[in-house]
C-alpha cells in the first residue's frame, strides 16, 4: 500500500466558538486557537481541522457562510488566520479547512440576487422550483425539521434547504457554480492551507427529478435522502474539483458522506479514483436512533458496533483508507455515550480511545476528547443554542409526540450542544474558557474535568492519548496493518487483531463494567509478547482477562 503523509497523520478538530476565548466576549476566537498551539503540539497532532470561521450570520455556528473570503467577525481577521497558519506550520502542524459549499447562507451575495424577481447572474445559482396546487414543490422533510422547501415571494417560486431554511441548496448542475468554488478553493489552497474537510459533499448533485419522498411512521413529511444524496453527477463533480484544485497541490481531503457504505465510499476515496482521500461514514454513529431517528436514549448492542465497525476495516482494505473517529460538534461525548461517565470515567474513555486508535484509518479527536469530556446534562430546552435540537423539541413535544421530560432525556444523551460546552481548559471560572459567561454554558464538572490538571500527570487521559499517538508513529503497523475481529460473538469484549509483515497486535477492549475472560486463538498464548499500551497497571499479570472497562495492547514479532 502506497504511505502517505495523511494516512500516517492524527487530526485534531476544532469547534472555534467554544475552544478558547481571547478578546473577553464569551466565543472562543482564532486568537485563542494560537494561544493553544503549544497544547496541541504537546498532544502530538499533526493536522487541525478547523471547523467554519468563514464570515456567517450563524443560524448553524458557521456552516451557513455569507462570505468564503473573509472571517467571522466575532472570531477575529484574515490577519489573524494568516498568522494561525503560519504559527502552525512553524510547529509542524497542518491545517484543514471545513468547505461548506452544498448550500451558502441566504446572507451570502449569490443568493441575495438570486432570490430577484428579474433575471440575473444568479438566479440559477440556487434550487428553486414553482409551487405544486399551492403547496411546497415536493413532501420532503429538512433534516432540521420541517418542510424542505420555502416560499420566496419575489420570484414566487421555492427555494429547496436540506437543512435550515436559511442554508439554500447551491445548484451544482450549473457550471459557473462549479467554477465559483474551485475558485475560493484555490484562493485558499494559495494561501497555504493543506486540504479541506468537505461537508455533507455527498449531497451537491440532486436527482433529475424531484418526487414526493416516502412518508414514514410518525413523521409529517418525506424522506428526501434518495432525491438528494450519491446523485448522478456526484463523481463527476469530484472529479473535476480534483482537476481543476485539488490535483495542483499537496492536500489532505475528507468528504462528509452521510448515508453512505463501504462500496460507495471505495467510489469516493477509492486510491485509483482521483477523488477524495477519505470519508467519514455514520454507521456507527446512527447505531443508537430510535423509532424518531436520533431522538433516542439507549446506547446500541455492542455485536452491532463491531459489525460495523469490522465490516469498514474489512471492505476498505487495500481499496480505500478510512477515517477513525468517536466524536465530532454534530455528536454527543463518546465517554458518556458507549463508556461510562462516572465511576469508570477514566478508565472507558481509555479503553474508547485504545479501540478506535488500534485501527486502520486516519484517528480525529475532537477537542475535549483527550482529556475525557462528557455530555452536559442540561434541565431545560433554553439552555440549548442548537438550532437542530430546538427545532426537534418544537417538532416532538410541541406536536405531542414525546413529554418534554423524555425529549430532555434523549437531547442530553444526543443533543450536538453536548459537545459545544466551552473546553475545559482549567478550574478557574469558566473553566479558563473566557472571562465571562460564554455563549453556552459550561459544563459544571470542569473542576474535575480539565486540561491543566492533566498535561503533567503521565497517568491522565490526556497522556494516554498523547501515547496512543506516540505508538502510531513508532509501529506502522497501527497504520497499515489488516485487520481481523476476534470473539465475534461477545457482548462485552471488542477484541481484533492486526497483521503487518512480521509482526501481530492484539487489540482487547472490555466495554463492560464486570470482568470478563477472553477467548484467545491459542497460538497467542504461547508466544513471547509485549504490551504496547494498557489503561490498568499490571495488565501482563494475567493477560486474558480484563477487568472492568480495561484495554490492553499486545505486540508479536514472528
Ligand atoms: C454537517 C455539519 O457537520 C453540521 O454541523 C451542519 O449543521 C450541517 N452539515 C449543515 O451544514
Amino acid at each position: 500500500m502506497t504511505e502517505n503523509w495523511w494516512k500516517e497523520s492524527v487530526v485534531y478538530q476544532i469547534y472555534p466558538r467554544s475552544f478558547c476565548d481571547s478578546n473577553h466576549d464569551g466565543i472562543g476566537d482564532i486568537k485563542g486557537i494560537i494561544d493553544k498551539l503549544d497544547y496541541l503540539r504537546q498532544l502530538g497532532i499533526d493536522v487541525i481541522w478547523l471547523c467554519p470561521v468563514y464570515k456567517s450570520p450563524n443560524c448553524d455556528n458557521g456552516y451557513d457562510i455569507s462570505d468564503y473570503q473573509n472571517i467571522m467577525d466575532e472570531f477575529g481577521t484574515m490577519k489573524d488566520f494568516d498568522e494561525l497558519l503560519y504559527r502552525a506550520h512553524e510547529k509542524g502542524i497542518k491545517i484543514i479547512m471545513d468547505l461548506v459549499v452544498n448550500h451558502t447562507s441566504d446572507e451570502h451575495a449569490w443568493f441575495i440576487e438570486s432570490k430577484k424577481k428579474y433575471k440575473n447572474p444568479y438566479h440559477d445559482f440556487y434550487i428553486w422550483r414553482e409551487g405544486k396546487n399551492g403547496k411546497e414543490p415536493t413532501n420532503w422533510e429538512s433534516w432540521f425539521s420541517g418542510s424542505a422547501w420555502e416560499y420566496c415571494e419575489d420570484r414566487n417560486m421555492y427555494y429547496l434547504h436540506v437543512f435550515a431554511k436559511k442554508q439554500p441548496d447551491l445548484n451544482w448542475d450549473n457550471p459557473v457554480v462549479r467554477e465559483e468554488i474551485y475558485k475560493l478553493m484555490r484562493w485558499w489552497c494559495e494561501k497555504g492551507v493543506d486540504g479541506f474537510r468537505m461537508d455533507v459533499i455527498s449531497m451537491i448533485s440532486k436527482a433529475e427529478q424531484f418526487e414526493d419522498g416516502n412518508v414514514m411512521e410518525g413523521h409529517t413529511y418525506g424522506d428526501l435522502s434518495p432525491y438528494v444524496i450519491h446523485g448522478p453527477h456526484v463523481h463527476e463533480y469530484l472529479k473535476e474539483m480534483n482537476t481543476e484544485v485539488l490535483s495542483r497541490y499537496d492536500l489532505m481531503t475528507v468528504g462528509e458522506t452521510a448515508g453512505v457504505t463501504p462500496e460507495e465510499a471505495i467510489n469516493y476515496a477509492g486510491f485509483d479514483r482521483r477523488e477524495l482521500n477519505m470519508v467519514f461514514h455514520f454507521e456507527h454513529m446512527d447505531l443508537d436512533f430510535g423509532e424518531k431517528g436520533k431522538w433516542n436514549d439507549k446506547p446500541p448492542k455492542l455485536t452491532r458496533l463491531k459489525e460495523v465497525m469490522s465490516r469498514w476495516q474489512n471492505e476498505l482494505y487495500d481499496k480505500a483508507w478510512n477515517s477513525l473517529f468517536w466524536n465530532n460538534h454534530d455528536q454527543p461525548r463518546i465517554v458518556s455515550r458507549f463508556g461510562n461517565d462516572k465511576e469508570y470515567w477514566e478508565k472507558s474513555a481509555k479503553m474508547l480511545a485504545t479501540c478506535l486508535h488500534m485501527m486502520q484509518g486516519t484517528p480525529y479527536i475532537y477537542q475535549g476528547e483527550e482529556i475525557g469530556m462528557t455530555n452536559i446534562p442540561f434541565t431545560s430546552i433554553e439552555q440549548y443554542r442548537d438550532i437542530e435540537s430546538h427545532n426537534a423539541w418544537r417538532d416532538l413535544v410541541e406536536n405531542g409526540d414525546f413529554t418534554p421530560e423524555y425529549m430532555l432525556k434523549c437531547l442530553n444523551f444526543k443533543s450536538r450542544d453536548n459537545a459545544r460546552t466551552p473546553m475545559q481548559w482549567d478550574d478557574s471560572n469558566f473553566a479558563g474558557f473566557s472571562d465571562c459567561e460564554p455563549w453556552i454554558q459550561v459544563n459544571s464538572n470542569y473542576q474535575k474535568i480539565n486540561a491543566a490538571s492533566q498535561v503533567n500527570d503521565p497517568d491522565s487521559i490526556f497522556s494516554y492519548y498523547k501515547k496512543l499517538i506516540q505508538l502510531r508513529k513508532e509501529h506502522k503497523i497501527i497504520v497499515y496493518g489488516k485487520y481481523q475481529l476476534i470473539m465475534e460473538e461477545s457482548e462485552a469484549v471488542f477484541a481484533y487483531i492486526r497483521f503487518y509483515k512480521n509482526e501481530k497486535l492484539l487489540v482487547l477492549c472490555n466495554f463492560t463494567d464486570k470482568d470478563v475472560l477472553c477467548q484467545i486463538p491459542n497460538e497467542y498464548d504461547l508466544i513471547e509478547k509485549e504490551l504496547l499500551i494498557g489503561n490498568y497497571h499490571d495488565s501482563l499479570q494475567d493477560p486474558w482477562k480484563l477487568r472492568s472497562y480495561e484495554a490492553k495492547v499486545f505486540k508479536y514479532t514472528d
